[in-house]
């Protein structure tokens, strides 16, 4: 059976035989009329009560019913320019029931009564709406032009393991029991990072994958415990090669699916600059504005700073006030000192920095380009914290300003590539941590400060930066990647700055240092997210929406029923 629901003009007189769901249901007269739905698509079948067999079938028709129709295809008198096959419809000569449906828990249209845990409660009827067809088809057409280009360019697609060994720094990686293997566990691959790192070491020199990810983490709105990655790792290859693979796929994705000609190559900021000009090393550059350093009024306001402090300053063009100021500390989850400065026609209107009457602002910013100080009014919003915290505040408040005075051109996509990353972090704990992952190298240059730097001396590990990147598409991080350690006495140095002992190191990794030493070329990769990139592309706020069984914000999947109570399971 053809079933086939793209018809047009040209299948007019032809016989068709269509099964689907029936979306809608119209009694005009003798006539009843059906919208046949399948696969996101409508087709108009006409029921005559000359068919006497036929109408009495229909009559019993309900909505979201399954039917089978057999009929001729005729031009319609009114055509339907809303429909793809607005131009025909079917008279049916044969009808038949295949499946009663019930009342539908929730309306089937893009604009539907059902909220978010309905639908996720019913995702497979939620699939029935236009709109999220069209989503998960989205999906399916942007895999299949990820496969086509890396076919294209010599890749080979490779599955890696998803139960596979828990390591070091797996906190967030979930443990799988086995029946073969009582006390012991598994755990579910967070990405396949050593595997294709071990491909590379086997010759493998061009690797991708679209890859299920396993993290066992609090959810956010661009979070799941499940997600998928375009992973890829190349050989012999360089930071540049690979952000240009990148650059030009997603010129291809955007080009076919949303008809968007990006232009090549993207901007890159180096992480120190994304810091102190955005306050987050996920810029959103929608919006030009940035965050500025004011601690030039330490000296003219007699400020009473410590060493650490900062003051960190960010303009909105509107006035603001003490209660404006706590309303948007509470929107972003932070406390903080700070000072505003209203200014009207290039005066100090009120603030609640008393000094601020003394400093002559407007010189001190002549030179800046930020076309906020370019307005009648606006004001100037000063944070004062350590230096780290006041940068990550004021970023956040230069969204949210941004954001409510409407500064953001929600047309725009706008990437921009971090890199100069440091190589280590300090951990809550003052633990040393690895900023990307522990197989990230240093930059070229640093080698000899890295063969050289005690193990123990934070302040110099601090110092060093890596040959990682990151991808950031309108605020939102959408990948990352690094050029990869292959000396094991490097690698070894690394564990032991992570403070992995001996035997730690021996258990968990003694397969890939050993691996290190059977020669291994210089390489180096990326994994974009999937879900995040899609559900950007296509304007979603939540990746939720873009995955086909999502679990839910708690983490649940509220369709099965997991994860399902110890002991609760009826074959445990
Ligand atoms: P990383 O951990 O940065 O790198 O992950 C790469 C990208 O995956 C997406 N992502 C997520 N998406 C949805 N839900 C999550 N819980 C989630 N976590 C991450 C992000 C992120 O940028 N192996 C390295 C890559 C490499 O070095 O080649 C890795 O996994 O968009």
């Amino acid at each position: 059976m053809n079933n086939n629901f793209n018809l047009d003009e040209k299948a007019i007189e032809k016989k068709v035989k269509l099964t689907g769901w029936v979306a809608k249901i119209r009694k005009l007269g003798d006539l009843i009329f059906f919208d046949l739905r399948n696969s996101g698509k409508i087709v108009q079948i006409v029921i005559t009560s000359d068919k006497e067999k036929i109408y009495q079938i229909a009559k019993k028709i309900t909505k979201e019913d399954v039917i089978l129709v057999e009929g001729i295809v005729k031009k319609r008198k009114s055509i339907n320019q809303k429909l793809a096959t607005g131009v025909i419809e079917i008279i049916a000569s044969n009808l038949k029931i295949i499946s009663k449906a019930n009342q539908l828990p929730f309306i089937i249209a893009d604009q539907t009564d059902g909220l978010e845990p309905l639908r996720m409660r019913y995702r497979y009827l939620d699939f029935r709406r236009e709109n999220i067809y069209q989503i998960i088809k989205f999906r399916s057409d942007f895999n299949m032009i990820i496969r086509n280009y890396f076919n294209r360019l010599g890749f080979l697609e490779i599955e890696t393991p998803t139960i596979t060994k828990l390591t070091f720094g797996g906190a967030s990686e979930f443990k799988v029991l086995s029946k073969n293997h009582p006390g012991y566990q598994y755990g579910l691959a967070q990405s396949p990072q050593i595997y294709k790192q071990l491909l590379m070491y086997g010759g493998i020199e061009k690797y991708y994958q679209i890859a299920k990810c396993y993290r066992d983490e609090d959810l956010r709105k661009d979070r799941q415990l499940e997600f998928t990655q375009l992973d890829l790792e190349k050989a012999f290859t360089t930071k540049k090669e690979i952000k240009k693979i990148i650059e030009k796929l997603l010129v291809k994705l955007f080009n076919n699916l949303l008809k968007l000609d990006l232009k090549i190559p993207f901007q890159t900021l180096k992480y120190k600059q994304a810091i102190d000009n955005f306050g987050t090393d996920k810029p959103d550059l929608r919006y030009q504005g940035k965050i500025y350093n004011f601690n030039f009024l330490k000296e003219r306001l007699k400020f009473n700073l410590n060493q650490q402090e900062s003051l960190i300053a960010v303009f909105s063009p509107k006035l603001l006030n003490q209660s404006k100021i706590n309303d948007y500390l509470l929107k972003i989850k932070q406390k903080t000192d700070f000072y505003f400065i209203n200014f009207k026609n290039k005066k100090i209107l009120d603030t609640n920095l008393q000094d601020a009457i003394k400093v002559d602002f407007l010189k001190l910013l002549k030179n800046n380009q930020d076309l906020i100080l370019k307005k009648d009014q606006f004001s100037i919003l000063i944070i004062k914290n350590k230096a780290l915290i006041a940068k990550e505040i004021a970023g956040k408040l230069r969204v949210l300003i941004a954001k409510e005075n409407k500064l953001i051109n929600k047309e725009q996509f706008s990437f921009v590539w971090i890199e100069d990353f440091p190589l280590f972090y300090l951990l809550k704990d003052l633990k040393i941590g690895s900023m990307h992952n522990p197989f990230t190298i240093f930059k070229q240059n640093q080698l000899k400060k890295f063969l050289k730097i005690d193990i123990k001396s934070k302040k110099e590990l601090l110092k060093l930066n890596s040959e990682a990147y990151d991808i950031v598409l309108n605020g939102v991080e959408i990948g990352g990647g690094a050029m990869r350690i292959i000396d094991p006495k490097i690698q070894t140095k690394i564990f032991q700055i992570l403070d992995l002992n001996q035997q730690q190191i021996e258990n968990d990794f003694a397969f890939l240092l050993e691996a290190q030493t059977y020669g291994v070329p210089h390489h180096g990769g990326i994994a974009l997210g999937i879900d995040r990139l899609i559900a950007l592309m296509l304007k979603i706020d939540s990746i939720k929406e873009v995955i086909a069984f999502p679990k839910s914000s708690k983490g649940t999947d509220e369709m099965m029923g997991a994860p399902t109570k110890k002991g609760d399971i009826s074959n445990e």
